[in-house]
């Protein structure tokens, strides 16, 4: 089965879009999500012009605030402070990878924490971690409800992780062993890496390298998530960390590329700007 991020992402935006016409009304506006996009990056700039289009779509406002590469840090903290400070903003979003002069553990602890629509500053991974409220990381908020879709059960099943970013790997890994999954986190040093992933009942790839899970590192019925997005080197179109066409057929379940993970992410993101609205509202 090949499971369509798209088809419950568009699913659950249209859920989305009915709850936010409701906003205007009851708390007098709707949810405001900022982006700050550094540079040119051709991939930022697709994530960010993905992210306003998602916005349009549930009915959230959507901010983008563009700058050169060449801005200091200094000037990108004082943007953060500002959008901080102001009562009208419910979410921000800085896209990364942030040019090499500028520290991005810096940045992203510059936002407030309540306004962390990504779920990467370090309240919100502290707070993961522990298992206390706090914003989930989009990618892997999504990949839990791909798999909840598609009826998979997670308790008591081995998952491998391929992959320890702070962006997916490690927060996945999290999310599934609170789903009760035996976890286990593979990475570059890996040794026999086949060795681990063929005993894999559900096998999460973070990576970024174009196809490099191949049919026989694949359990017969396992579950397959590809979180690459690459170029193939030969073709030049877009593809996953997985062979696709190598996986396909051992797999029970297996997600696409693109069309899987990708729409999850970027959903995810529209339930965190309007979870961050409401909290702030409900407190008021
Ligand atoms: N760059 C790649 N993935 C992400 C993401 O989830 N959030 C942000 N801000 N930047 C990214």
């Amino acid at each position: 089965m090949v499971i369509s991020g798209k088809e419950l992402a568009a699913e659950l935006k249209g859920k989305m879009a009915e709850q936010v016409a409701g906003f205007e009304e009851k708390y007098g506006r709707v949810p405001h999500l900022v982006v700050i996009l550094v540079g040119e990056d051709p991939g930022s700039v697709s994530y960010v012009t993905g992210k306003a289009k998602a916005s349009a779509e549930v009915g959230i406002k959507n901010t983008t605030i563009r700058r050169p590469d060449t801005i200091s840090e200094e000037e990108l903290l004082g943007i953060i402070d500002d959008l901080n400070n102001d009562d009208g903003v419910d979410g921000i979003l800085v896209q990364l990878p942030l040019p090499k002069h500028m520290d991005s553990d810096k940045v992203i602890a510059a936002i407030r924490y309540d306004k962390d629509v990504d779920g990467f500053h370090p309240a919100n991974t502290a707070a993961l971690w522990l298992k206390q409220p706090c914003v989930k990381p989009c990618t892997p908020k999504g990949i839990i409800e791909l798999l909840k879709k598609a009826n998979v059960e997670i308790s008591g099943k081995n998952a491998v992780v391929i992959g320890r970013s702070n962006i997916v790997g490690l927060p996945v890994a999290k999310l599934l062993l609170d789903e009760n999954a035996t976890v286990t986190v593979a990475h570059s040093r890996t040794k026999n890496l086949g060795e681990v992933t063929s005993k894999a009942d559900i096998l999460i790839v973070a990576i970024g390298r174009p196809m490099f899970v191949k049919g026989d590192m694949v359990k017969e019925g396992a579950v397959v998530i590809d979180v690459g997005v690459n170029r193939n080197p030969e073709t030049g179109k877009l593809c996953g960390d997985v062979d696709f066409a190598a996986c396909v057929d051992k797999a029970s379940v297996i997600t696409p590329v693109p069309g899987g993970v990708g729409p999850m992410t970027i959903c995810c993101l529209m339930q965190n700007t309007i979870e961050c609205f409401l909290n702030k509202m409900n407190k008021k």
